[in-house]
């Protein structure tokens, strides 16, 4: 008998449950605020500032004129000098580490990532405990977070290659982290924005992006660029559009 019948059984099932287990924004939102700006931050803490997201949300946010606390595992990682920018060497699972650089910030930006996909991990969901525990010591008002398309309310829409094989085989360990991270934070009392990317890419931002709740679909691959959601991350620091909300975001 053809295992395939059950394997696309088991796929469904999986993506089912990660659309229960996620956040809904549609249950969790405040009323959206059409465009309210926030306070304006001064001061922001990039978590991930090594990545390929981080790396563009650090450049971007100097060019904003923000004084950036990057908080990284090797500073030589992320070979960059400004005067508006500090790094920090620290793990965000020590958190030590993150009560230290926490005092002072305005904002928290959060890309973490890895690539330990194998395996069951708590790399996110415990980076994000602690983070959210140090802003709560340190009132430090709001956390905008990169998660991914396919969780909670935008279950399926990352299209049938990621909800049928990347998803499945590759990162169901991974996905159920996320879960569990957007999760902590949506029961957290922080501002928080949870954004949602399709596939990434490292082209140039375009500046014109889809964002919201019903972003991608169901069967071709949405995708967007770092530089893009570096852009719209950095723009839910004096919006409230999304406030307590997880839109999704594409090209
Ligand atoms: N790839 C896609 O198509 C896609 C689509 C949607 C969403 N996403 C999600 O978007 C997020 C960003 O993706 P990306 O590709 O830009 O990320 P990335 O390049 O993999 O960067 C991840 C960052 O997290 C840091 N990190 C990992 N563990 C850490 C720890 N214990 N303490 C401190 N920092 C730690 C890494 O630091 P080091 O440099 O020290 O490793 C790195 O700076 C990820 O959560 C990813 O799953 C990805």
């Amino acid at each position: 008998m053809s295992l395939l019948p059950l394997f696309v059984l088991y796929a469904v099932l999986l993506s089912v449950a990660l659309g229960r287990a996620g956040v809904r924004s549609a249950t969790t939102a405040t009323t959206p605020a059409a465009s309210t700006p926030g306070a304006k931050p001064q001061r922001v803490l990039i978590i991930g500032a090594t990545g390929d997201t981080g790396r563009q949300l650090v450049t971007q946010a100097l060019d904003r004129g923000l004084a950036v606390t990057a908080l990284v595992r090797d500073p030589s990682r992320l070979r960059l000098e400004h005067p508006q920018l500090t790094i920090v060497q620290g793990d965000v699972l020590d958190e030590a580490a993150i009560a230290a650089v926490m005092r002072g910030q305005d904002a928290v930006l959060c890309a973490l990532g890895h690539k330990r996909f194998f395996y069951p991990t708590r790399i996110l969901s415990d980076g994000t405990r602690n983070i959210l525990r140090a802003m709560g010591t340190h009132d430090v008002p709001r956390l905008v977070c990169e998660t991914a398309l396919g969780l909670g309310d935008s279950a399926g829409r990352m299209g049938l290659y990621y909800t049928l094989f990347v998803i499945p085989v590759i990162l169901p360990w991974y996905f159920w982290d996320k879960t569990r991270q957007e999760r902590l934070i949506a029961s957290s009392g922080v501002d928080w924005v949870i954004v949602r990317p399709a596939a990434l890419t490292d082209d140039a931002a375009r500046g014109r992006v889809r964002h919201g709740l019903h972003i991608g679909g169901l069967l071709l691959t949405a995708r967007i660029s770092r530089a893009d959601v570096a852009g719209f991350m950095l723009d839910q620091l004096e919006s409230d559009t999304y406030l307590r909300q997880a839109p999704g975001l594409s090209w």
